[in-house]
């Protein structure tokens, strides 16, 4: 990563803008900046300028060549845009696709990674109209950090803060960086649901997303893995370089990892259905009395991927559970012969959501790591499974 498009939204946290400015400056990085209206009530672009050497950017119009579409350039020339502070209006402009002046402009016509960085008050960050557009905007691919907790320029106290200059750079280095330390390395990701049909129109399923597996698979092609991920039934988009097999049922899904053999390491997040029912060739009618389903186990993919004589030599499990999580993951690390076990809570909002609270049981005990986002948790494990390789 060498160049970057900083847009600065108008809050009290744009005076931060300047120090990440700064952070890039040193670390090498060119950055050109571009301010909204609002932003130029924090900050001055002479500021900008200044700590960029670089121009500073305010209106569509004062693009000089327009004929040579100056804002198309200029939002593609970068390796990424980030947006900081990214406030409730520029992400609420960003997730309807409004385009109504330079900074929404640039995030509408830009093909290269965007990352925003929130910083607002506290009730504007829970607003469900924010929440959901943060939602929105990271299943449209946008990287939407999570604000920092603490006490507010405004006086109140809670998440909003914009994510220390620091952070936000450490979280592009990640991003971007060069040491693919998992090239030349095959590693197995499954994800999401299975369904397991009942009749031709009728199944059993699950309530996973897959959003935790993708994100995994995404993080291990960011350092470089050739990942293969054997995914259910789910509605996200593939995670640039990985292949993807999809399949709907815990057998086709065990016939695609035996197939998708050998691989240096497995991750297998995928939601399982325990049971497949006996199919009727034909859609069940309604009668006097309800159907009965008769189920018979399906195969543990896990577990026999453990055992098999083809076993990668690092095989990670999860354990989606609702009490005593720990107690239950380490008895299932011995169980099904995994290596390591990420355990989660899902009483709450977990499945489905964007964040995630794991802990990761291994044969040397067990690690608890705090909640963070769901992309978050799958750098940090990618990371581990890279050193672990
Ligand atoms: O037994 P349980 O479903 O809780 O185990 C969860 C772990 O086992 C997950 O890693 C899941 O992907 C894997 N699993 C599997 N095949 C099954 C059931 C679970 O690979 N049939």
């Amino acid at each position: 990563m060498k160049r970057i498009l900083l847009i600065v939204g108008g809050g009290i946290a744009a005076y931060k803008a300047c120090e990440f400015v700064r952070l890039c400056r040193k670390a090498g990085i060119s950055v050109k900046c571009v301010l909204t209206d609002g932003a130029q009530h924090f900050v001055t672009p002479m500021t900008l300028a200044a700590l960029s050497e670089n121009q500073v950017y305010t209106t569509l119009w004062d693009l000089k060549d327009e004929t040579e579409m100056g804002h198309i350039q200029l939002s593609r020339e970068a390796d990424v845009i980030v947006v900081a502070p990214a406030t409730a209006d520029l992400l609420a402009k960003m997730t309807a696709g409004i385009a109504d002046d330079l900074a929404t402009t640039l995030l509408l016509a830009t093909d290269k990674p965007v990352v925003a960085a929130p910083a607002m008050n506290v009730r504007m960050w829970l607003h469900p109209a924010t929440q959901r557009n943060v939602t929105q905007l990271r299943s449209d691919g946008v990287t939407v950090l999570n604000p920092d907790e603490g006490s507010m320029a405004c006086g109140e106290y809670g998440p909003g803060r914009l994510p220390e200059p620091a952070a936000i750079l450490d979280h592009l280095h990640n991003h971007f960086r060069v040491d693919k330390i998992l090239a030349n390395r095959h590693i197995l990701v499954t994800a999401g649901p299975t369904h397991e049909p009942i009749d031709p129109v009728r199944y059993i399923a699950n309530r996973s997303s897959g959003k935790q597996g993708f994100a995994i698979a995404a993080a291990l092609a960011n350092l470089g893995a050739r990942v293969t991920l054997v995914s259910g039934p789910v509605t996200l988009p593939t995670p640039p370089g990985v292949t993807r097999i999809d399949i709907e049922t815990a057998q086709e899904m065990a016939n695609a990892v035996a197939t998708a053999l050998p691989a240096d390491a497995a991750v297998m997040v995928a939601a399982v259905g325990d049971w497949r029912a006996e199919t009727a060739e034909q859609k069940l009618k309604k009668g006097e009395t309800a159907p009965t389903l008769h189920l018979s186990e399906n195969p543990d993919i896990l577990a026999l991927l453990s055992a098999s004589p083809r076993r990668p030599k690092l095989v990670v499990g999860f354990a989606a559970e609702t009490e005593r999580v720990i107690e239950h993951a380490t008895a299932k690390r011995l169980r099904k012969g995994a290596d390591w076990i990420v355990a989660n809570d899902v009483s709450g909002d977990v499945m489905g959501g964007s964040d995630n609270m794991v802990h990761l049981v291994t044969a040397d005990g067990v690690e608890d790591w705090e909640r963070m986002p769901k992309d978050q948790v799958a750098h940090k494990l990618a990371e581990r499974i890279a050193h672990a390789l």
